[in-house]
């Protein structure tokens, strides 16, 4: 039933991202439209779909607001992957290694456009209070989003991050986009400032959850399973928090392997995979712990709201799951 109810709305997202991101400029549009037919989980727009759901809402809005934010993820990854210089996504090529630096960045510029033009057709003759406080949560989260894109970058040139930092890191380059969905959905489904507050919450903290694990898979995963590259995070110099638990707790022979080989562009495939074997062994319980006691607690402010549709409540719930167990 919950797969009835996952198809439904896919098939709606993708059916409105379709018809949006198209027009007359052919490889811009083909390079802006290209990660859509790649692949993707969709998660937020499912999350931001569900939490309407869970609270009432209608639901063509909150598709369209579910497409917006999938645009917006998009574009999030086409310049992330410029920034982290990957060259696979989604199990293809990279955009900006199919197309070039500078149209990937146009189409990164373009899918932020659309996105406001999306969720403004999400809101259309929607109370003038609501639309403000839904374009609020949007542009906040772009902001926030930038913030911690540039944080992510710092900590490339610095020795020693702390866990703190890092859980505040990855709180504004991922959690707050899970939180906008789901904020968002509570929002356009006319959800009480307490409810919306509790959904907010939820997303926050299971998005936390979701990038430790992200973090996990990047050291763990098969690589054509996950159609992102392995180890890119240790030769960017990425302060992960299996990177930074490994350094507290590594041998002074075992740190200085990790130290030579983070951020090192010229380590080989092997030299990385030493590294990764090594982090591992020191951080890979403590991480997954970390991030089931964030999917706990998003789990207790989901049982904390009144669900007002069953299969709603019971699809947040599995996504939470799937945040965990996931190995892609
Ligand atoms: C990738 O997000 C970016 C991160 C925040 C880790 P997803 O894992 O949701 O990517 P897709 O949309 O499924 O490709
Ligand atoms: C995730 O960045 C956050 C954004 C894309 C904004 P990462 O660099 O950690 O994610 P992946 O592993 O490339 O998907
Ligand atoms: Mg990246
Ligand atoms: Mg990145």
């Amino acid at each position: 039933m919950i797969d009835a109810y996952f198809n439904e709305i896919l098939k709606d997202i993708n059916a409105t991202i379709a018809n949006y991101i198209k027009g007359n400029v052919k490889e811009l549009y083909e390079a802006s439209y290209y990660l859509f037919q790649a692949g993707g989980k969709r998660l937020r727009p499912l999350m931001l779909v569900a939490s309407s759901d869970l609270v009432g809402g209608e639901r063509i809005r909150a598709i369209l607001a579910g497409s917006a934010v999938e645009v917006l993820h998009t574009f999030t990854l086409i310049h992330d992957d410029i920034m982290d210089q990957d060259t696979l996504r989604r199990g293809m090529p990279t955009v900006h290694v199919k197309y070039g630096v500078p149209m990937a960045i146009l189409a990164g510029d373009l899918l932020h456009a659309k996105a406001f033009q999306i969720l403004n057709d999400a809101l259309s003759g929607m109370e003038s209070n609501l639309i403000t406080k839904a374009f609020r949560i949007f542009t906040d989260a772009i902001l926030v989003i930038s913030e911690g894109q540039a944080l992510d970058m710092q900590f490339e040139d610095r020795k020693s991050i702390s866990e703190g930092e890092y859980l505040d890191m990855i709180n504004r380059k991922t959690a707050k986009l899970f939180s906008a969905s789901t904020a968002l959905g509570a929002l356009i489904g006319k959800a009480s400032d307490d409810v919306v507050k509790k959904l907010e919450d939820f997303g926050l903290l299971l998005g936390i959850s979701f990038q430790i694990v992200d973090d996990i898979l990047g050291l763990t995963a098969n690589e054509e399973e996950l159609g992102k590259p392995l180890y890119s995070d240790i030769r960017e110099g990425k302060k992960t928090i299996l990177v930074i638990k490994a350094l507290e707790m590594a041998n002074e022979e075992e740190k200085r392997i990790i130290l030579q080989n983070l951020g090192n562009r010229n380590a080989s495939k092997e030299e990385l995979k030493q590294t990764a074997d090594i982090i591992k062994k020191y951080s890979l319980n403590y991480a997954y712990e970390l991030a089931d006691n964030y999917y706990k607690q998003a789990l207790d402010k989901l049982d904390s709201i009144e669900w007002k549709n069953e299969l709603a409540g019971k699809a947040l719930k599995y996504i939470a799951e799937f945040t965990v167990k996931r190995r892609k």
